[in-house]
């Protein structure tokens, strides 16, 4: 017997591994007899009451493409509009909610949970900066995608050598521009956490461009004026600079077998939270996937420090 109506959203931008969790989650709580409504667009589609029976098999169809098959939304008026939204929660007679999304969705998530129902958090984004935890879901993806990228640049430039720049997205943290940066071999990164001295790019890529002809830098979106910083360099070595922006489709694409294993973690540690009436909760991963309470990311929590290397072995 059913005694649980279980609701599902996706929040922010969409990370691949969504349709993965989704129909993990679908799935888990078919088993224990629990009905599971999928919220379209997130917020926004709450907000219009906008759901629908979920069905295991139909999600599972899914689960291994990207994107997310609820839709999502970023929902600027969330504060002013949350009795809304709770109000949307009761009338849809909805016990339980699993949120998944970035930082913003969290937090958003954590002002939903109370007397009246479970909330858990599922951090599912490409940007990893969820505070303290070692991966969100799709992070990994977005990786392989930028490392498939550079392996492109890479063919380029041992065959005809310029000074070649690839920005990646991330929001406004480097830990994806890094994570591309080191798997895909590139001779310098820029985060905007730890902008760089001119001089010091230039002698990072003299030093690329004496060793191999050609030099790549992978630059997270939200650089202080990258194009300038790229064009200052290439100029310097006599080169036209090649930049060049991944952009939205860093965001698609099949989720890999990390993601998907981590959707699965995280999946069963949801379901298990709201099975023992825990509420309030995130998913986070440390070693193996756990619980936080949610007040901690924001808070005591000290944010995830940027301690990557900018300089890579030339
Ligand atoms: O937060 C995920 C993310 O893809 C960031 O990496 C990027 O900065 C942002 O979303 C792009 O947002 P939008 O889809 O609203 O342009």
């Amino acid at each position: 017997m059913s005694h649980l109506t279980l609701a599902l959203l996706t929040s922010g931008g969409d990370a691949p591994g969504m349709n993965a969790a989704l129909a993990w989650l679908n799935r888990l709580a078919d088993q224990r007899g629990w009905r599971t409504l999928g919220i379209r667009e997130g917020f926004a589609g709450l907000l219009r009451h906008d759901a629908f029976e979920l069905h295991p098999n139909d999600s599972w169809r899914r689960a291994r493409h990207g994107s997310t098959l609820l839709g999502s939304s970023r929902l600027a008026t969330f504060t002013e509009d949350l009795p809304e939204i709770d109000a949307a929660l009761e009338a849809l007679g909805i016990t339980s909610l699993v949120v998944l999304g970035g930082n913003g969705s969290m937090d958003a998530a954590a002002h939903l949970a109370g007397d009246r129902r479970q909330v858990i958090g599922l951090p599912a984004t490409i940007d990893n900066d969820v505070p303290d935890s070692e991966a969100t879901l799709g992070f990994d993806t977005a990786v392989n995608t930028g490392v498939r990228m550079l392996d492109g640049i890479r063919d380029a430039g041992e065959a005809l050598p310029h000074l070649f720049a690839l920005e990646v997205l991330g929001g406004n943290t480097g830990f994806l521009a890094h994570a591309v940066a080191e798997a895909g071999g590139a001779d310098l990164v820029l985060v905007p956490e730890m902008p760089l001295a001119e001089e010091v790019i230039l002698k990072q890529v003299e030093g690329a461009m004496a060793a191999r002809r050609y030099a790549i830098i992978v630059t997270a979106e939200g650089y202080p004026d990258v194009e300038g910083v790229i064009a200052r360099a290439s100029a310097a070595v006599g080169k036209h600079p090649r930049f060049g922006r991944i952009g939205h489709a860093q965001r698609g694409g099949a989720p890999s077998g990390r993601d998907r294993k981590l959707a699965l973690e995280f999946s069963l540690v949801a379901i298990e939270a709201l099975a023992t009436r825990q509420s309030g909760r995130l998913v986070w991963r440390r070693e193996r996937a756990q619980l936080l309470p949610f007040a901690d990311p924001g808070s005591k929590v000290v944010r995830k420090a940027f301690t990557a290397t900018w300089k890579l072995p030339l």
